[in-house]
């Protein structure tokens, strides 16, 4: 079997955002689309026409539609390439922090994630591919740009004719002279948790008597979730719901906050709630936890995780440091500041903390949008964030509730809030954002809607691991309290623009720590509406998510 090349032509705008190459499904069906894509990537890896001989390759996704005909495109073009080996996930399912775990632990050469992570899915929905490095990390930029200046200028790719491997089952088969394992998708993850986690005192709190509601969304976290919280901790069956992967995630938006998993919120607002509820995201890599009748906001999250982190078998020694984005609360820097440890800020992505955890600066690391992780892979990961929050309940026999309000009560509860403004034309948003900038100077010293403000810039990032510099990553207003407003376009999107607003608060005084983070918020509100004019550059009279 030889390769063989086909004629194709550039597309219009291949270009990875935040977090891969994300477009409408109808759009990677386009005859030669994806093909396209991957043999840019091939040809920024390995050279223009270069080899991938000797070299090992994970592909899996989170099941969505159009997986499976992606997964055989794929498999072609890497037996084209001469690639040696594709570690292929049952199904062509993997989850996000699966692929970082399979590449890191067979030292594969990279892996291929087919995702749109928590955007819809369906024929109407989206898709989307990313690469990941051997790290077991997203791509860094300087490799996604040039993978987009490489889709400019093609004009054939390579490929194979060949019949559809068979996936469905776990085997080895050859395509060419490559190697094709399937792989169960569990195993090397599981592994890996329980190199981290007590199992034996999440059995125990299983069996007495805990109820767990885990809401995988109908998407790729319910296989994790079963094989590990029902299998191996023994958590009653119906523990976790909406376990199947489907193609269009049965039509929810798979997205873990509390808009989206409004059914989980709804269980755990009952008076016989259970003690704990979770939820992910499309390809698994995000979480929301919940208490009963509490809901755990992800900046909250990350700062309990870092404070209890010596409790759990696999940070026994400690944190070297934690990293957040930068609209993320500054909660954990509290933390970080009571351990003596590094906190650092980056700019938004996951892609921005591999440097700092390759380097072992940070430990744990999190963002706002309900992505937590650490140093165990190079991905956010949803399941394990819901794995040390219960080895946390089972080893300090505190609820959710108890272990946020001592939070609180230690470092002041960070009042926080995150508007979305979906949907709107691209030339408002940028319109909106270039006003912004244009006002930053004058800005700082100015009373503006009832609020003093201290300061305002644009935020930049110097990466303290090799010093690239990434601008123009968002515009903070800050006020001397510390409080600020963050104001960023999305990089994920694939209709329109997204402005995101972030609102944070500090408030020492723990008789207000029960306030509806909105209230509290409210002066911040004005002040966004007052400096960037919300409503004229988008006619929208309320965000479209509030979370
Ligand atoms: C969003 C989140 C960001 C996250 C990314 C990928 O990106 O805000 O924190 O890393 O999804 O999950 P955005 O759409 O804001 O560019
Ligand atoms: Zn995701």
């Amino acid at each position: 079997m030889n390769a063989i090349p086909i004629a194709t032509k550039p597309f219009f705008g291949q270009k990875p955002g935040t977090s891969g190459l994300r477009k409408k499904v109808t759009v990677f069906q386009q005859p030669h689309y994806l093909e396209n894509f991957v043999q840019a990537l091939f040809d920024v890896l390995h050279g223009i026409g270069g080899s991938a001989a000797g070299q090992t390759l994970v592909l899996g996704g989170d099941g969505r539609f159009h997986n499976r005909v992606a997964v055989q495109t794929i498999l072609r073009m890497a037996a084209a390439r001469g690639y040696t080996r594709v570690l292929v996930g049952r199904d062509g399912i993997l989850s996000t922090p699966a692929v970082s775990a399979v590449i890191r632990r067979h030292q594969a050469s990279g892996g291929i994630v087919l995702s749109a992570s928590h955007n819809p899915g369906g024929p109407d929905g989206d898709f989307g591919i990313k690469y990941n490095v051997t790290n077991g990390g997203p791509a860094p930029e300087k490799i996604t740009d040039a993978v987009y200046a490489r889709t400019q200028e093609l004009t054939s790719y390579q490929t194979m004719e060949t019949a559809d491997v068979p996936i469905g089952a776990c085997g080895v088969f050859m395509l060419g002279q490559m190697q094709v394992e399937v792989i169960d998708p569990v195993a090397d993850y599981a592994d890996l948790m329980r190199d981290l986690f007590d199992f034996d005192a999440i059995r125990a709190l299983f069996a007495g008597g805990f109820r767990l509601r885990f809401d995988a969304m109908c998407a790729v976290g319910g296989p994790y979730a079963k094989a590990i919280i029902e299998g191996e901790l023994g958590a009653p069956a119906g523990t976790v719901v909406n376990a199947d992967p489907l193609e269009d995630f049965g039509g929810l938006h798979p997205d873990p906050n509390p808009v989206n998993a409004e059914d989980l919120i709804a269980h755990m607002m009952r008076a016989d709630a259970p003690d704990m509820g979770a939820a992910s995201d499309g390809d698994a890599d995000r979480n929301m936890i919940v208490g009963r009748g509490f809901v755990v906001s992800p900046s909250d999250s990350l700062a309990v995780l870092a404070a209890h982190a010596q409790r759990v078998p696999g940070y026994r020694d400690g944190l070297a440091g934690v990293a957040r984005s930068m609209p993320t609360s500054t909660a954990v820097d509290r933390v970080a500041k009571r351990l003596g440890i590094d906190c650092f800020e980056t700019p938004t992505g996951w892609k921005f903390f591999g440097n700092l955890l390759d380097a072992g600066r940070a430990t744990l690391c999190g963002e706002e949008s309900y992505g937590t992780g650490s140093s165990h892979v190079r991905e956010k990961d949803g399941l394990w964030a819901v794995l040390f929050w219960l080895n946390l309940l089972a080893v300090t026999g505190k609820t959710v509730e108890q272990l946020v309000r001592e939070l609180w009560s230690t470092d002041g509860r960070c009042f926080y809030s995150r508007h979305d403004y979906e949907g709107i034309p691209t030339e408002q948003a940028d319109a909106l954002m270039a006003q912004l900038r244009a006002r930053l100077t004058d800005l700082p010293g100015q009373r503006i809607a009832g609020v003093q403000v201290a300061a305002a810039d644009d935020f930049a990032y110097v990466d303290p691991v090799d010093g690239s510099e990434s601008r123009k990553q968002g515009v903070r207003i800050m006020l001397a309290d510390g409080s600020r407003v963050v104001f960023r376009l999305s990089g994920t999107g694939t209709e329109g623009a997204t402005l995101r607003v972030y609102l944070e608060q500090h408030e020492p005084d723990v008789s207000r720590h029960s306030l509806p983070a909105q209230t509290v918020l409210a002066p911040l509100i004005a002040l966004a509406e007052a400096v960037a004019e919300i409503r004229r550059y988008t006619g929208m009279d309320s965000p479209s998510v509030c979370t």
